[in-house]
């Protein structure tokens, strides 16, 4: 045998370069590779005053309920035996599991009981756990167009293929969806997912009339495909609350919905949920093993929960949210309404932007680095990632403070406008 005379630390130094971690990337994570760091500023650009963020979508920082979340963690950890710091197994914390089922039911004219729900760490991992159950790699999964940037990488991650779908005011175009469906099926392949946010979607800000859930059910029931509602912003509206709830449309079969308290309360409790059928639920458990959630979250938020503090809280938000709203809507519409167009959202976090007269996402995303402001090109929203063009900008308007919101705006709009002009960073 032929050995070096390099030590093994230095041969592995040398093995273990860059090149090497790529090479050892599996077919799916490859293909992904140029996407790059889609939620960043551009890394080259230097930014002439420090920056503001338009591009988090997130719960205002200076809201969170901090008092009633410490006041809730004392009492976790004054007991006196270890419930909230020990290992947690099944479907997750009882407690929450049967607010969330009189809230589901009491709000969205459901029957569910606790045993309809599965805590998950985030929404993120309730739609990991149902696409790594149900997806083989090469099986399709239907988005509307544009969606959540994340669960693409999600399905991307378990080999699904994605066929995109647009949408209208009215949501997804199921009549599109049906004759993609029919074309699909003399190729040999079959929809077995239809992925849609079905409440002030992220990024579009568009909710889907009832009208079309109704269409989207029944061809849900003739081509026999599964529909995962993401409902991360339903709870968030500025006036009225979504109408008919999709799961409750369909008496519960065939729809997996997927909820989260990161945009309500707080990203960082990672608590999220699936609410399904429990035979369904049973099929996702078989793919989860994590030793439980983080069982302090929970036990914290199941104390926020019986003091009764979600709603009043919530309440707050949704004022909150519909006043910066209305600030950045109108500050686009005086400053900017040549080179963006937009529909005002009636919930959630987002404004998006169709940029006028060829300007680019990827010159503005840049340019407003430059001034001092942070947005998100759209194209990430799109599942061909790698997109450099574009005319979409996804604004979010909830992580930033109220005192800065005008000036963030104000710096997209120099932006805009230095686009329009040729001066583009
Ligand atoms: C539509 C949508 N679904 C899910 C998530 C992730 O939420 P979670 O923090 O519960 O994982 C987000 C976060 O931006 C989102 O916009």
């Amino acid at each position: 045998m032929n050995r070096s005379s390099k030590n093994p630390k230095d041969l592995l130094r040398e093995f273990w370069q860059k090149d090497q971690y790529v090479q050892y990337t599996n077919a799916i994570t490859q293909k992904r590779l140029g996407a790059g760091n889609l939620w960043a500023p551009p890394d080259d650009i230097v930014p002439r005053n420090p920056l503001l963020y338009l591009s988090v979508g997130i719960p205002d920082s200076d809201w969170l309920p901090r008092a009633e979340l410490n006041q809730s963690l004392r009492r976790v950890m004054s007991r006196k035996d270890d419930a909230g710091l020990r290992y947690g197994f099944g479907k997750g914390y009882y407690p929450i599991r049967k607010f969330l089922a009189e809230k589901y039911n009491r709000e969205k004219g459901l029957d569910a009981t606790e045993e309809w729900f599965l805590l998950t760490n985030g929404s993120t991992v309730a739609i990991d756990l149902i696409v790594r159950a149900l997806i083989n790699p090469g099986d399709v999964i239907v988005t509307e167009t544009p969606t959540y940037m994340g669960s693409l990488s999600n399905f991307l991650g378990v080999g699904a293929e994605i066929c995109p779908i647009p949408m209208d005011q009215s949501g997804l175009k199921v009549e599109e969806l049906a004759r993609k469906i029919k074309s699909l099926k003399e190729t040999g392949k079959r929809v077995k997912l239809v992925y849609v946010i079905s409440a002030f979607q992220n990024p579009s800000g568009l909710s889907m009339s009832t009208q079309r859930k109704k269409e989207l059910l029944k061809l849900a029931a003739d081509e026999k495909f599964l529909i995962l509602d993401d409902d991360a912003y339903g709870d968030l509206y500025y006036d009225a609350p979504p109408k008919a709830n999709l799961a409750a449309l369909s008496g519960g079969a065939g729809v997996l919905t997927v909820g989260t308290f990161s945009k309500t309360v707080a990203t960082g409790l990672r608590i999220g949920w699936v609410h399904a059928h429990p035979d369904a639920l049973n099929l996702f458990s078989r793919v989860k093993f994590d030793m439980g959630q983080n069982q302090m979250a929970l036990h914290m938020m199941g104390r926020f929960l019986d003091g009764g503090h979600l709603e009043p809280h919530v309440n707050r938000m949704r004022l909150l949210y519909k006043k910066k709203m209305k600030l950045a809507a109108d500050l686009m519409k005086t400053y900017l309404s040549d080179l963006v167009s937009f529909e005002r959202p009636a919930g959630g976090f987002y404004l998006w932007l169709k940029l006028k007269k060829g300007l680019t996402a990827k010159a503005v995303w840049r340019t407003a680095t430059q001034e001092g402001v942070s947005v998100n090109p759209g194209y990430m929203s799109f599942p061909d990632l790698n997109q450099e063009k574009g005319e979409y900008l996804r604004i979010a308007y909830s992580w930033t403070p109220m005192n800065q919101l005008k000036e963030a705006v104000l710096r997209l709009a120099r932006a805009c406008r230095r686009v329009a002009e040729g001066d583009s960073a």
